[in-house]
């Protein structure tokens, strides 16, 4: 195929091994168009010639890792994916299990948050709980999306009670829905790597969301970050799982109490 920049497949080894690296995401051998389309913008932005020039680029400034990791994320997610999670949730609390701090840990643009707070406030029948939930991803252009609140109507439309939880926009933001301060105020927003060593001191947590995020990791990653986040929620505190991460072999560690969902022992 003839593309506009260079690209060899000794520059998508050294993405993918940076990328690896920087964030334990580990690339299949067919995302080798997919390195290229999201690249690109950047060969543009930085005015270089090949794909080469950009790798050593980014060798050369550790600013440019931040751009790098955002432009290779995946970060589909959608409000109450996955609803049962959120059913799991309320049961937990209404079993009388202490829920002060929640962590979402690749919170992605916001929808997964969003959709655990307004949980909290239907199951409470208020906002004013003492309950936070840190929303945390190492992309921090989904996080600054996230932090803003705002959605295109359509995403919003199927959602029950969203009259409470939303403003429609007017003027210049028809069509467009915002989450109301009340909600907004429930979390805290925060860069979190998950293939860092240390975790703050915030993401002490009696609930983990921890979905769909785990699976762009290889099996060792998975291990060790499972073992980190384990170490941040309290015994007896609830994890969750996205759809495809079964964590059976972690019997000893966590016991299943629904679909992908555990009890740290
Ligand atoms: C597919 S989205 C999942 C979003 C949400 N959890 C859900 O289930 O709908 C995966 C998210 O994980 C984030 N991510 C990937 N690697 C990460 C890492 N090492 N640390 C933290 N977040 C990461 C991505 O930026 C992306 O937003």
């Amino acid at each position: 195929m003839e593309r506009e920049f260079r690209y060899t497949p000794a520059d998508f080894n050294r993405v993918r091994e940076v990328l690896l690296q920087l964030t334990g995401i580990k690339l299949a051998d067919s995302k080798d168009s997919l390195v290229y389309s999201r690249l690109v913008p950047r060969i543009r932005v930085l005015k270089l010639n090949e794909m080469r020039q950009y790798v050593a680029y980014l060798a050369a400034h550790p600013d440019e890792e931040e751009h790098f990791i955002n432009c290779l994320t995946t970060n589909l997610t959608s409000f109450f994916r996955e609803p049962h999670h959120f059913e799991i949730l309320s049961d937990f609390i209404a079993s009388g299990e202490k829920v002060e701090r929640i962590w979402c840990t690749a919170s992605s643009t916001g929808e997964e948050p969003y959709s655990i707070a307004m949980a909290l406030v239907q199951h409470y029948q208020r906002f004013d709980i003492s309950t936070r939930v840190l929303a945390s991803d190492i992309d921090s252009r989904v996080l600054a999306k996230a932090a803003m609140g705002v959605y295109p109507l359509d995403k919003v439309a199927g959602l029950a009670n969203k009259e409470r939880f939303f403003l429609r926009g007017k003027g210049k933001h028809l069509g467009q829905a915002k989450v109301v301060p009340a909600l907004r105020e429930l979390i805290d927003f925060q860069r979190i790597n998950l293939l860092d060593q240390q975790y703050p001191e915030a993401t002490k947590s009696d609930v983990i969301f921890c979905r769909n995020v785990m699976i762009y990791f290889d099996k060792d990653h998975q291990g060790e970050i499972l073992s980190r986040l384990l170490a941040k929620l309290r015994p007896g505190g609830l994890y969750i799982a996205g759809h495809s991460e079964n964590f059976s072999q972690y019997g000893h560690l966590m016991k299943p109490i629904g679909r992908t969902a555990y009890i740290k022992l």
